[in-house]
């Protein structure tokens, strides 16, 4: 029998502080990631600065293209679609990507597939769990987003529930700043968090009387800027390890719990984390827990492909090429600051 074509796919994502292009054979398979972190710049400024961003996306977009290419040991010959994030994120960020995956998908005559970020986020699992298949509840927590989902196939999903106001992240990395941590925030909470114990008592688990699936975070992040506030004005000490663990306890509580209940409801016996948020040991080990007693087989990518990433987007265009889903022109793909999961 005639072994079946390989499919190398490149990726390409510029949705934030990252610049990355990867090289996936057959949608599970890395031979290159490459990924440029402009952390170090960000931090002098407590934040993604949108404008330093794209500006170093353009500096380094084409370097990291080559040292993927040499990296996989392939050339632009080889590779049968280009697969771009073109959002959520900032704008002016995907441009960069999108761009830069239009002038290639042009040159070189490839074809261009548009890649959800969320999508790839959750298409992370495809390259770390090769028997992954839907269906199957994903819990997705960034710096932008907290929602649930059912994954019907490799391309459809069904949202079961979001975050009714701030993602888990942003909240993750509010809290770091009102303690006075490093960004990106949430690594630097759970450090502390580590050292620290839950000794007090932010909020009084509502989400458990709640009926749907949704989440909140806006309570939970007021509740401990309020606290520290407080104890500033009355000149109390702050413990910042016990601030981070009673922080973080409540907000991989609220997840976890939402996560099980929904796999249990809908008959899911597997829960998927994705997102920058499942990189987090302690919402990683509560679900594991809590998955174990309810049944539930609980799998999270490994830390490498957590955060953002051109592999997982590359992953993600590759199920939706096979697919002959969301094939883009390369002359009027636009970037899109918000893109619906
Ligand atoms: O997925 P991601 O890299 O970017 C978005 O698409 O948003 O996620 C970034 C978010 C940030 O809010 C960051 O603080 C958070 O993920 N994060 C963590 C951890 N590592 C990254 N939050 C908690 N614990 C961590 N270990
Ligand atoms: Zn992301």
């Amino acid at each position: 029998m005639e072994k079946k074509k390989d499919i190398i796919i490149l990726g390409i994502e510029s949705s934030c502080d990252e610049t990355s292009v990867a090289v996936l054979k057959n949608g599970r398979e890395v031979l290159a990631n490459v990924i440029s972190s402009q952390i170090d710049i960000h931090k002098l400024y407590g934040g993604v600065v949108p404008e330093i961003a794209s500006r170093n996306h353009v500096v380094n977009i084409d370097g990291v293209l080559t040292e993927a290419l040499s990296e996989a040991k392939v050339t632009m010959d080889d590779i049968d679609a280009i697969a771009v994030t073109y959002g959520a994120g900032l704008l002016g960020a995907l441009i960069v990507g999108v761009n830069f995956a239009k002038a290639l998908s042009y040159k070189y005559n490839k074809p261009l597939i548009a890649v959800n970020h969320i999508e790839g986020h959750i298409s992370a699992n495809y390259i770390e769990h090769k028997d992954l298949k839907p269906p199957f509840a994903c819990l997705i927590v960034s710096g932008g987003h907290t929602a649930l989902c059912k994954m019907e196939s490799y391309t459809s999903r069904k949202l079961i529930g979001t975050t009714t106001d701030d993602a888990i992240g942003e909240a993750f990395d509010k809290v770091a700043r009102e303690c006075g941590l490093e960004y990106p925030g949430g690594p630097n909470v759970q450090k502390q968090a580590l050292l620290g114990k839950k000794s007090i008592n932010f909020i009084v688990k509502p989400h458990e009387k709640l009926k749907d699936y949704n989440f909140s975070y806006s309570g939970l992040k007021t509740a401990v800027i309020n606290y520290m506030h407080n104890k500033k004005q009355k000149g109390e000490e702050i413990s910042i390890p016990d601030v981070c663990c009673s922080f973080q306890e409540e907000a991989v509580h609220q997840v976890v719990y939402k996560s099980i209940e929904a796999c249990k409801n809908f008959g899911l016996k597997t829960l998927v984390l994705a997102g920058g948020v499942s990189a987090n040991a302690r919402l990683r080990e509560l679900a594991s827990e809590e998955g174990k007693k309810a049944g539930i087989t609980v799998l999270y990518p490994p830390l490498r492909l957590c955060t953002d990433n051109a592999a997982m987007i590359a992953s993600a265009g590759y199920f939706a090429f096979i697919e002959g889903k969301n094939i883009a022109s390369n002359l009027t793909l636009a970037p899109s600051s918000v893109v619906q999961l």
